[in-house]
């Protein structure tokens, strides 16, 4: 009997450049302190998890400044971007202290900032955070959701944005 040969170190350019392969969509999540301050956080790594009992979840990076911050709210709010939005996405994917100041938006009945143009929003309490190497995967359960609009969402491949275009049927 011969031992399984050790898995092979994985390269990781190589693995941003496979794993680049795979567009996401992009979000936004949400909190707003008791002083009325607003947390935000764009992560493409966004995916709906179980229906029963109703489930979301994200990977945030531990390094994550913004992510410090929102981990001190049980409620949050994910915005699911537009492709009209990459302007604002790049603005809140940056480190700038104010970056969420002109970003127009309504609160929702639990008091998470909803994006004005996000095409849909998920209200969540958070309901586990795991391990996930240098990750945490954070589980919400959704209170409340809905749609906003028909635009098209805002997509990530490798490392650009785009939008979604139909597969031609012939
Ligand atoms: C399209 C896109 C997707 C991202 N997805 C994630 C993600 O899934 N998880 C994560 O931790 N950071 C993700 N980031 C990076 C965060 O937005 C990061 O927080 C931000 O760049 C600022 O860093 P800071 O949190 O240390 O302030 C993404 C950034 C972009 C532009």
């Amino acid at each position: 009997v011969t031992a399984p040969a050790p898995a092979p170190a994985i390269n990781p350019a190589r693995y941003r450049q496979v794993l680049g392969q795979y567009p996401t969509g992009v979000c936004v999540i949400t909190a707003r302190s008791d002083t009325g301050e607003i947390l935000s956080m764009v992560v493409g790594s966004f995916t709906s998890v179980s229906l029963e009992p109703p489930l979301v979840a994200f990977f945030h990076d531990r390094k994550s400044s913004s992510w410090a911050m929102l981990r001190n709210h049980e409620r949050f709010c994910v915005n699911i971007l537009s492709a009209a939005q990459e302007m604002i996405c790049r603005k809140l994917a940056s480190k700038d202290a104010d970056k969420f100041a002109g970003v127009s938006h309504r609160l929702s009945r639990n008091g998470n900032p909803i994006i004005d143009g996000a095409v849909g929003w998920i209200d969540c309490s958070r309901y586990s955070i795991g391990d996930a190497g240098d990750h945490e995967i954070v589980l919400g359960r959704v209170l409340d959701l809905d749609i906003s609009g028909d635009d098209l969402p805002l997509l990530f491949f490798r490392g650009g944005y785009g939008r979604f275009s139909p597969a031609s049927l012939d």
